[in-house]
C-alpha cells in the first residue's frame, strides 16, 4: 500500500490530498446514516458473531451446512448480485492457455494483459504451471472441500497495532497476507498462520527494502505456504519461472536473483527470449552477478504447487466491476491498479465461503498509523497508483452487505 513510485511522487501526493477529502466527505454522510444502528454493533463486533457459530471444528463440520456463505448473501444483494460471478477463474494456469487467450491479452497492459510482452516469456511460464494444483488456490478441489472455508486477509494497515486480534485471526482456515506482512513481534495483534502470501515482485522487493529495519528481513516461507503472483510486469512472470526452475532470474530488472536456494552458483535459467543480450548473460554468467549476495525469497520447495498466477482476466473483471476508479481516465490511468490488499481479499471473496478482513482501510483510518509495524505515526497517503477510498467504500458496503467482515475499531 502507498509504495511511491519515483519521480510521480509530486502530482501523486496532490492527487491524494483531493483523495482524502472525498474520503472524509463522504464518511460523513456514511455516520450520519449508520447513526441509529448502534444497538446492533455487539452483534457484529467480532467475526464469529457477525457469521454465526464457527464451522471449522473437524469433527462437526462435515455435517455442517455453511449457513453463512458468502454466496447467499451475495445472491440476496441488489447490488453486488450483479457484480459477483463466482465462476470466473481466478488463476492463470498453462490449460487455459490458447492462441485465442494470447490475441484477446496481447491487447492490455499488464497487470491486465501481456500488450509488450515476450510470447516467450509467457508460455515457458505457464508451461510450468501445468498440474492440477496451479488451477485452484486450495490443496484440493473445492467440490471436495467439507464445510464452511473461513478466511482471514490480513492487509498491514495501522489499525491492527494493539488490536490484539491475532487468535481471531489464526482461527481461520486460510490466513492470507501481502507485502511487508512482519509477524514477529506482533503474535499478539496479527497471528503468526499464514496460507497464502500475495505480492508483485515489486512491492515484495521495495517491502524487504523498505521494512527490513522493523524485521522484514525475508518473504515468508513454510511447508504449507502457497505463492500467489500479481502478475503486474514480465518481471513476475520471470521471476516465477526462475522460481520453479530453481535458477537465477536470466535477466531484466532482477537478473541474477536467485528466487529459490539453488545448487550451484552459476545456474542460470536459459533466457527466455533470443536476444543477442540474453545470449551474453548465459555465456558470462558470473560476471552478471555483482554486489550483494542475490535474494533467496521462497525457501526450499519450488515446486510449481507452491506458485500461484492470478489471471489477468480477473484482474480486469475486479477493476471494472468493483474497483472502477476515476483515476482510469486521468493522466494516472496506466499507473492505477487495485492494491495487493484488494487483490487479495477478492481473490478470497471469489475463493473462500466467509471472509473475514483485517488491517484494511476503514472510515476511521485516520486514526491509524499507515502500518501496524511504523515505529513512529505516520499518515496514510493516497498516491495515485491506488484508489483506497474507492476501496475503502466497497470494504464498507461488502461489510454492510454481510458479504465479508470488517475488523473496525
Ligand atoms: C454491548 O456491549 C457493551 C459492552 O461491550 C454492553 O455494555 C452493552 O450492554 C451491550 N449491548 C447489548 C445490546 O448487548
Ligand atoms: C461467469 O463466468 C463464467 C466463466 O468465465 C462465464 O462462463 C459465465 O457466462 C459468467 N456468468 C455471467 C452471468 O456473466
Ligand atoms: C509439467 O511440465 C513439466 C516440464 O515440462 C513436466 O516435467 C511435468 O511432467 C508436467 N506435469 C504434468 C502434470 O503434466
Ligand atoms: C501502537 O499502539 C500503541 C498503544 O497500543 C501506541 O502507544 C503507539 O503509538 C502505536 N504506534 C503507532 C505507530 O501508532
Amino acid at each position: 500500500m502507498g509504495l511511491q513510485r519515483g519521480r510521480l511522487c509530486w502530482p501523486l501526493l496532490l492527487l491524494a490530498a483531493a483523495g482524502s477529502g472525498i474520503l472524509v466527505a463522504l464518511y460523513s454522510t456514511v455516520e450520519l446514516h449508520l447513526g441509529p444502528r448502534t444497538g446492533a454493533r455487539n452483534s457484529t463486533s467480532s467475526s464469529q458473531a457477525f457469521f454465526g457459530p464457527k464451522a471449522s471444528n473437524s469433527g462437526t463440520r462435515k455435517n455442517l451446512l455453511c449457513q453463512h456463505a458468502l454466496s447467499l448473501a451475495v445472491q440476496r444483494h441488489p447490488r453486488f448480485q450483479n457484480l459477483f460471478n463466482l465462476s470466473t477463474p481466478v488463476l492463470l494456469s498453462g490449460d487455459l492457455f490458447t492462441q485465442q487467450l494470447w490475441d484477446s491479452l496481447s491487447q492490455h497492459k499488464a497487470p491486465y494483459g501481456w500488450q509488450g510482452l515476450s510470447h516467450q516469456a509467457i508460455t515457458s511460464t505457464l508451461s510450468l504451471l501445468n498440474g492440477s494444483e496451479s488451477t485452484r488456490l486450495f490443496a484440493v478441489s473445492r467440490e471436495l472441500l467439507p464445510g464452511c472455508i473461513r478466511c482471514a486477509v490480513v492487509g498491514n494497515g495501522g489499525i491492527l497495532n494493539g488490536s490484539r486480534q491475532g487468535q481471531n485471526i489464526d482461527a481461520h482456515d486460510y490466513v492470507f497476507r501481502l507485502n511487508g506482512a512482519v509477524i514477529k513481534g506482533f503474535e499478539n495483534d496479527v497471528g503468526t498462520k499464514i496460507s497464502f502470501y500475495g505480492f508483485t515482485v515489486n512491492t515484495m522487493k521495495n517491502s524487504l527494502i523498505s521494512y527490513s529495519n522493523v524485521g522484514f528481513t525475508s518473504v515468508p516461507q513454510g511447508q504449507h505456504l502457497r505463492y500467489i503472483f500479481i502478475p503486474s510486469d514480465i518481471r513476475d512472470y520471470m521471476m516465477l519461472r526462475s522460481a520453479i526452475l530453481g535458477v537465477r532470474v536470466p535477466e531484466g530488472t532482477d537478473k541474477g536473483d536467485s528466487p529459490a536456494p539453488t545448487g550451484p552458483s552459476t545456474a542460470t535459467a536459459p533466457a527466455p527470449s533470443t536476444s543477442p543480450r540474453s545470449t551474453t548473460a548465459l555465456a558470462a554468467p558470473f560476471t552478471s552477478i555483482v554486489g550483494p549476495r542475490p535474494q533467496t525469497y521462497f525457501g526450499p520447495d519450488s515446486s510449481a504447487g507452491k506458485f500461484k498466477l492470478l489471471h489477468p482476466d480477473f484482474i480486469s473483471y475486479l477493476r471494472e466491476r468493483f474497483l472502477k476508479s476515476k483515476l482510469i481516465n486521468t493522466k494516472f490511468g496506466d499507473l492505477y491498479m487495485p492494491s495487493t490488499g484488494a487483490l487479495m481479499l477478492l481473490t478470497a471473496l471469489h475463493t473462500c465461503d466467509q471472509v473475514s478482513a483485517y488491517g484494511f482501510i476503514t472510515s476511521n483510518y485516520q486514526k491509524f498509523s499507515d502500518h501496524y509495524f511504523d515505529r513512529m505515526k505516520k499518515p496514510l497517503i493516497f498516491y495515485a497508483n491506488h484508489d483506497l477510498s474507492l476501496e475503502a467504500t466497497l470494504w464498507r458496503d461488502l461489510h454492510k452487505a454481510g458479504i465479508l467482515w470488517l475488523y473496525q475499531r
